[in-house]
């Protein structure tokens, strides 16, 4: 793809698939567990959902207007609808995002591929929890390590992100995104069907059913504003909003396309995704009674543990992981879209050179990430290490703010017909909650957003 033509999506699944592929990721199978865990379960659940429908998903909306009408990168698109004003700084904070959150998930999906390799060695054979656990921790402890595979799966997102929109990403979300909701589900069975664990001297030292109560019964008494701020990163962070991404997505979809559906579509895969995550994780957890709280190696530590329960193991411990690696792949090149997108365009230089420099800078930001695991995990500012300070404030602060931001452009700075006639396709479709939209994203979303963040910085309230 050169910088000046620009490609498209070709089905109407192919869009879906792509942008269900950006938020499907990392972020539903890594993080939303060991943020749930952590933020009480079933009470960070109820805040979740409600995020994601009352602020998430018209903001999703407001950014596949704002990238179709447009036809821009996340920058040019605010330039084009207010020229004279500066908006597209919510772009330039978008593609910052993009380079904070790439570093530290590309560290991650460098774990995942090491979980790959394990898998293929059968290295999990006969691991208790404890076990795995200590694996785990030992491996990222690891200098080394932990940086080969991270640098691997940032060539292979750019690579794929080199083979442009229609051969690298449609295709590859297309397969493979189906397959990993399938074996998600099959985990969820066997791990919910794990029943009590009774030991050696016939005591019950776990039950799966209780995984269920944590996760589906809310107990609001956990809830404090940390809580609420994390939530609304997540929703943020799972649906790929607030920093461009499905504004350059957005910006590749025909004109024909159904975007309101597009996004409810994207939001409830992504949202079914989460939970059923949930409802692979945390039977399991309770079962083999493990902390919820772990924090970021519970995935690590939890799911090859339920493999081990399953006839075929082997098998289906190898597809779990590649699998998950590919998702990362479907998120990470979105992420790394958003910089490519932007520089090739803006600084007029051709899309390979683009995707390179992006790349270089990105790994390079990543390794001190991934270094923050081990020797370099004493130097911390605000109390968080590097990795640490990379997901909170990309997830927490940048991504909320850049959707508050995208929120009141959409409902105060496009023409309230212009940004009617982009969803209606010129008219065609009938928009029955059109009313509603409009009231969130130029009241609710951004109150709301400016709420949670006065308060957790200490300005309202106690
Ligand atoms: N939504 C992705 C996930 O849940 O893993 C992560 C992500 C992708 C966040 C793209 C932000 C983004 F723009």
């Amino acid at each position: 793809m050169k910088s000046t033509t620009r490609d498209n999506f070709s089905s109407k699944f192919g869009v879906i698939a792509a942008a269900a592929g950006s938020a499907v990721g990392l972020g539903n199978i890594w993080k939303f567990p060991y943020e749930a865990g952590q933020n009480g379960g079933g009470a960070f659940l109820v805040l979740y959902f409600f995020f994601i429908i009352t602020i998430g998903l018209p903001i999703m909306i407001s950014e596949f207007v704002i990238g179709r009408k447009t036809n821009a990168n996340a920058v040019r698109a605010f330039k084009k609808i207010t020229p004279d004003k500066p908006w597209y700084l919510t772009g330039i904070m978008g593609v910052a995002a993009s380079f904070m959150i790439l570093s530290f998930y590309g560290v991650v999906a460098g774990w995942t591929l090491e979980y790959v390799y394990l898998a293929i060695t059968n290295a999990f054979k006969g691991q208790d929890p404890a076990a795995l656990s200590e694996g785990f921790n030992n491996f990222i402890s690891d200098p080394v390590r932990p940086l080969v595979w991270q640098v691997l799966f940032m060539v292979l997102t750019a690579i794929v992100v080199i083979g442009g929109i229609k051969n690298g990403i449609e295709k590859l979300t297309k397969i493979l995104m189906p397959v990993l909701l399938l074996i998600i589900i099959v985990m969820g069975v066997r791990s919910v069907t794990l029943g009590a664990n009774i030991n050696a001297a016939g005591e019950v030292v776990g039950h799966s059913f209780d995984g269920l109560k944590f996760l589906f019964k809310p107990d609001f008494s956990k809830v404090d504003i940390d809580v609420v701020l994390d939530a609304l990163g997540q929703a943020f962070f799972s649906l790929s909003l607030g920093m461009g991404t499905i504004i350059t997505y957005g910006s590749y979809i025909r004109k024909n396309n159904n975007l309101n559906k597009t996004a409810v579509e994207v939001a409830f895969l992504d949202t079914l995704i989460a939970v059923l995550a949930g409802v692979a994780i945390f039977p399991a957890v309770f079962y083999f009674n493990v902390a919820p709280t772990e924090g970021p190696g519970l995935v690590f530590t939890v799911l090859p543990g339920i493999f081990q329960k399953m006839i075929g193991g082997y098998i289906w411990t190898l597809a779990f992981f590649i699998l998950l690696t590919v998702a990362a792949l479907t998120s990470s090149i979105s992420l790394l879209e958003v910089g490519v997108a932007y520089f090739a365009e803006e600084l007029k230089i051709n899309r390979v050179k683009a995707t390179i420099v992006v790349t270089a800078i990105i790994t390079v930001l990543g390794i001190a990430c991934s270094l923050s695991n081990n020797i370099l995990k004493d130097v911390k500012l605000f109390g968080r290490n590097i990795f640490d300070n990379m997901e909170f404030l990309s997830s927490n602060v940048m991504l909320p703010l850049g959707g508050m931001l995208i929120a009141i452009f959409a409902g105060w700075y496009i023409n309230k017909t212009d940004l009617y006639n982009e969803l209606s396709n010129g008219n065609v479709l009938k928009l029955r909650f059109f009313k509603m939209f409009y009231f969130i994203i130029r009241f609710i979303a951004p109150v709301a957003i400016a709420i949670v963040f006065l308060y957790s910085v200490g300005l309202l309230g106690e």
